[in-house]
Order: structure tokens, then C-alpha cells, then sequence
């Protein structure tokens, strides 16, 4: 069985080690020892104050599920150790070098890099633009104004424009659009709404090309502890960790 680091013990960590199955969490970080305590008692995994204490672990893979600044902080040194990992928080790749040198230490190490489909779905549809010209891919996501951090009490447009600058300006809220990018290879057009009547996290996909259109709706259900985070997310990655070793792969 895969034995799981998670790095970033808040609201998706808890959910992960509640919810292991198929595989088993034996080393956990945080910046916030509370926090990771608090994981580590869910699913009896082992506390580790220190992240190159952690990176020394019996874990095969680490989960990022911490945030944009700690890709860029660990994910190099990950792939270094001789770890595989998954990154939630893909909107860290936007920055192009970054993700170059991570993609390439990967090569040269021999381990994987997974990012799981997080809050969306028809990633596996978008894959296609490495063999069949897509040609447009557009975003318009809305969420409740407190996801956000903002303050209104009117539907308003926040942000017109491309992936890189929408996760610039919300870190926390928008990593779906980089996703969407990277496994389309097209530069998509985004659209960043605040509602003060939307209850659900709500992602409108629309892609074009040589095979024609797919239109998606994904109306998630904040996680009960994060309202920016999308319950979905979170199985993303149960489910990703669970199907790593299967001899039958569905979708990929
Ligand atoms: N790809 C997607 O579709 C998708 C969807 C939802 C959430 N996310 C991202 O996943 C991440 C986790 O989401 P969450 O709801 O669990 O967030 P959260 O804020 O509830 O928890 C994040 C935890 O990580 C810890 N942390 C943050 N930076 C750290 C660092 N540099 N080193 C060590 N610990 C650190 C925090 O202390 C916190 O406990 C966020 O970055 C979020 O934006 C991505």
C-alpha cells in the first residue's frame, strides 16, 4: 500500500486522513503544529515539526495541500529526495520556470509529478489538445464574495483575463484555471464572478476544437472548513491515490 506524507494539514488534509482508503498517511507537516497534530490523531500518522525531518519519512509520495507559496517553497526539494508528489495547489505552476524546473527535475530523477483534476472535471477531454487542435477554452467561475475576501452586495465581474494574472490576484480561489491550461496547452480566457446568492462554488467550462465542443457545469459544494475550497478537490485526490496502483485505469 502507498504510504502518503501530507504536507498541508488543513481543511483537505483532515479530509484526506479521515477518509484514507487504499492507501496510508504515515508522515504529516504543517507550519501550524496544532493543525497537524490534529491529522495525525485522525489517521495515526506520525507528527514531524521539521519539513527535511519529513522529507526523510518512510512516505512514497507527498500530498501538497497546503498552498500556492509552498509548491514554490518544497516541490524541487520533494522530487530531490526521491519522493513522488501530488500538487493541489497547481496555480503555483502558472509561473512558467517553475514549472519547467520541477517537470524537468522529475525527468532527471525518474519520479512523477501528479495534479490531480482538483474542483473540475473534463481535464481527460482537454488532454486531447496534445493530438487534436483545441482552440478556445474559456472559464467563467462564480463564488460567494467571503471565499473571495471581498465585500458586495451586487453580482460582480472581479477579474477578465488569463490564468497567470487571475491566480496572482486570488491564489486561494482560481487553481482550476491553471489546471485547465496545462492539461489543454491553451491559453484560457477567465472570468472571476462574485454572487452573495451562490451557495456552491460554480465553474462554467466551455472547449472547442477538431472534435467539437464540450460545455460543463460543476456546481460543488464548499468543504464544510473552507468555503474557497471545493469538497470535490479534496475526493480528487482520494481518488487519485487510491487508483495509482490499479491494473485497470479509467479516464486518465
Ligand atoms: N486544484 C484545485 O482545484 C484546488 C481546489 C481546492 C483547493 N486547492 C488548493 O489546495 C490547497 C489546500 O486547500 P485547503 O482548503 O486545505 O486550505 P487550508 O487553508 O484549509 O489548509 C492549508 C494548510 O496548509 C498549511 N500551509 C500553508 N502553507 C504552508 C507552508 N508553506 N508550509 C507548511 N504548511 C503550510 C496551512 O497552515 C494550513 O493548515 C490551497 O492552496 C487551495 O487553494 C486547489
Amino acid at each position: 500500500m502507498k504510504k502518503v506524507g501530507l504536507l498541508g494539514c488543513g481543511n483537505v488534509g483532515h479530509i484526506i486522513a479521515e477518509r484514507c482508503d487504499g492507501f496510508v498517511v504515515t508522515a504529516v507537516f504543517d507550519v501550524d503544529t496544532r493543525r497537524a497534530e490534529e491529522v495525525a490523531n485522525l489517521c495515526g500518522a506520525r507528527v514531524y515539526p521539521d519539513f527535511d525531518r519529513f522529507l526523510e519519512s518512510d512516505a512514497d509520495i507527498i500530498v501538497e495541500a497546503a498552498s500556492v507559496a509552498a509548491v514554490r517553497e518544497y516541490a524541487q526539494t520533494i522530487l530531490t529526495k526521491g519522493k513522488d508528489i501530488v500538487i493541489l495547489s497547481v496555480g503555483a505552476l502558472a509561473d512558467e520556470e517553475l514549472r519547467r524546473g520541477i517537470e524537468q527535475l522529475a525527468a532527471a530523477t525518474d519520479h512523477r509529478v501528479y495534479i490531480p483534476s482538483g474542483a473540475i472535471v473534463g481535464l481527460d477531454g482537454l488532454k486531447t489538445g496534445e493530438f487534436a487542435n483545441i482552440t478556445r477554452v474559456v472559464l467563467r467561475t462564480t463564488k460567494n464574495p467571503a471565499s473571495l475576501g471581498i465585500a458586495t452586495n451586487e453580482r460582480m465581474l472581479v477579474f477578465k483575463g488569463t490564468a497567470a494574472d487571475c491566480i496572482r490576484e486570488f491564489p486561494k480561489n482560481i487553481n482550476v484555471a491553471v489546471a485547465i491550461e496545462l492539461a489543454s496547452g491553451v491559453k484560457a480566457e477567465v472570468e472571476l464572478w462574485a454572487d452573495p446568492a451562490a451557495i456552491r462554488n460554480i465553474h462554467e467550462l466551455t472547449y472547442e476544437g477538431e472534435f467539437g465542443e464540450v460545455t460543463i457545469t460543476v456546481r460543488n459544494n464548499p468543504s464544510p472548513d473552507n468555503p474557497a475550497t471545493s469538497y470535490l478537490a479534496a475526493l480528487s485526490i482520494l481518488t487519485l491515490l487510491r487508483n495509482l496502483d490499479r491494473p485497470l485505469q479509467i479516464g486518465t
